[in-house]
């Protein structure tokens, strides 16, 4: 034992000493390198290596690390390391695995699984030697995200997830104004008030069993709502709790807090409205669809982030469809500042007789191709534009337009920190986007600071924290008990058998 371990390390050093000379070739690639990654000095985290942290796509991450300590902060090559996860005994499991390559000198690998497996093995490997800890052992049943377990103790699961502590900035300030929640009026109140001219959906959970009605005609949103508190329940004991999910673009409660506003939940706020604020219902889905159904999502984003800084296209970019005037504008200003701004529309409808002027449309950029520019615009559509996250996790500078409409998030995010701001009638954009231009390593500190922010808040599991606390700051204020109402129905969690061997609450207590 001892003796091939010697042997491999001794190995390691050879390999890494002949590259501190001259360029060599990088076993892997074959191709001729000045520095490699060495394989025990790289590291290897994130909570993907741990058993308890059940998320639709499980990751974790690598740092290459050179032979003299340093860093890599470019890619080592992207076959630089191998990985292997399987079922600690028996065959190859049902394990989809991805590894991305950030183009930093880390990498995020994810993995699916497709049932669940008593004790998961996670080799990393790098020239066919093991890096850092590597292999990394689960040990006991790593369970499949289908599995319906829930943990009973609150903030088990949250420190199981990472959550952050405190009640999220956003989530406070939406509560502030709403000290109860009277259940016995509540959904009179809503459906005389909205039903007739929105969507929603009337929730409770129940035993964390989720029971839903629909209101209102355009329902097909239901899905998002729906896929995600089942699968929050399947995770985490959700206390009683009875409430509203708007399926709409716009928030809606208008009324001011002394006029007793009703407590909405919305995926987008606006300062003109009192909604409380969900992540938004794209956020939500590619947090479940993560190499699934949906390829754009927080992470897939992070390893097509174009050339680097340098290597960018020195110009701020745009491209979406025609829904709100400042976006023709925008299109307006590109044609005379094509120097600064390249900005064109994908669409017409909302301004159709106005295409003469400002089109002909053009054709669709793949989304990862904004990445080819400095300068990323966000302009509000309809509400706020649900591309900030992924356009602020890529390596532009985002500029932010000044809007009444926000995300989850966004109370968190500073101007000049995180992006650089612009008004609502774009009258100071020209001048913005000279600014970055004239100051070049400000612009890349912001974008950088973007990036990071999303790139440590926005994983899978504080989109799953989020909902979790703001259904539990709802169920402290309410009033009465929630109620299975008419017309509600339950929402099944799926039947596959994924070997799940849920511990049931009383083996669960004795455990404590
Ligand atoms: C090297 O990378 C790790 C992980 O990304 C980071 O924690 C550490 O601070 C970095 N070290 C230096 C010297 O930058
Ligand atoms: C920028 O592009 C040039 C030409 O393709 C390339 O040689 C150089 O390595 C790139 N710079 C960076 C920092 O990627
Ligand atoms: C994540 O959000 C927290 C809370 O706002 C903040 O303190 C932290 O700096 C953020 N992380 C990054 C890397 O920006
Ligand atoms: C749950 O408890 C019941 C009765 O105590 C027991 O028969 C059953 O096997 C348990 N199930 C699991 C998955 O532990």
């Amino acid at each position: 034992m001892v003796r091939i371990a010697a042997e491999s390390l001794a190995g390691v050093v050879f390999m890494c000493l002949i590259l501190v000379c001259c360029a060599v070739k990088d076993v892997v690639t074959g191709y001729d390198r000045e520095r490699v990654a060495c394989p025990y000095k790289s590291l290897v985290f994130g909570p993907g290596l741990e058993t308890n942290f059940v998320v639709p796509a499980r990751f974790f991450y690598i740092q290459a690390v050179d032979f003299e300590n340093n860093n890599f902060t470019y890619s080592p090559g992207k076959n630089a390391f191998e990985i292997v996860i399987k079922p600690i005994s028996g065959n190859r499991g049902r394990i989809y695995i991805q590894t991305l390559d950030r183009h930093d000198g880390t990498f995020i690998v994810r993995f699916r699984l497709y049932d669940s497996y008593d004790g998961l093995k996670i080799e990393v490997k790098s020239a066919g030697r093991h890096v850092a800890d590597s292999p990394y052992k689960l040990k006991g049943l790593v369970r499949c995200e289908n599995c319906d377990c829930p943990v009973d103790d609150q903030d088990q699961w949250r420190s199981d997830m990472y959550c952050r502590s405190g009640v999220h900035p956003q989530t406070q300030t939406d509560f502030s104004i709403f000290p109860s929640i009277d259940l016995g009026t509540l959904h009179r109140d809503v459906e005389s008030r909205f039903a007739k001219h929105h969507s929603l959906c009337h929730y409770s959970i129940i035993n964390n069993k989720v029971y839903r009605k629909t209101l209102g005609s355009i329902v097909g949103f239901k899905m998002f709502s729906d896929a995600f508190l089942l699968s929050l329940t399947r995770k985490v004991r959700v206390p009683d709790v009875e409430f509203f999910i708007n399926l709409g673009d716009w928030p809606l409660e208008k009324r001011d807090p002394e006029d007793e506003p009703l407590p909405i939940l919305s995926w987008c706020g606006s300062t003109d409205t009192r909604d409380i604020v969900l992540p938004t219902y794209d956020i939500t889905e590619s947090t479940l669809e993560t190499m699934g159904r949906v390829s754009l999502d927080m992470m897939s984003v992070q390893a097509n982030t174009g050339p680097k800084w340098e290597n960018k296209t020195e110009k701020a970019f745009w491209r979406g469809r025609d829904s709100r005037r400042e976006r023709l504008n925008l299109v307006k200003l590109s044609r005379r500042r094509p120097e600064l701004l390249d900005a064109a529309l994908t669409n017409f409808f909302f301004f159709r007789n106005e295409e003469a002027e400002y089109g002909p449309k053009v054709k669709h950029v793949s989304f990862y191709d904004f990445f080819n520019f400095k300068y990323q615009i966000n302009v509000d559509g309809t509400v706020a534009a649900y591309r900030l996250p992924y356009l602020l996790a890529g390596d532009s500078a985002v500029f932010r337009h000044d809007s009444i409409y926000y995300e989850h998030f966004y109370a968190e995010l500073e101007p000049w920190v995180h992006y650089i701001p612009f008004k609502l009638d774009l009258s100071d954009l020209e001048e913005r986007i000279e600014w970055a231009m004239q100051n070049d390593d400000s612009a890349q500190t912001i974008a950088e600071n973007g990036k990071a922010y999303v790139r440590e808040n926005l994983t899978s599991n504080n989109i799953f924290c989020y909902y979790l606390q703001v259904l539990e700051e709802y169920a402290s204020r309410q009033v009465g008990s929630p109620k299975i109402h008419e017309g509600m129905e339950l929402l099944e969690q799926p039947s596959e058998n994924n070997n799940c061997d849920c511990p049931n609450e009383s083996t669960r207590h004795t455990e404590l």
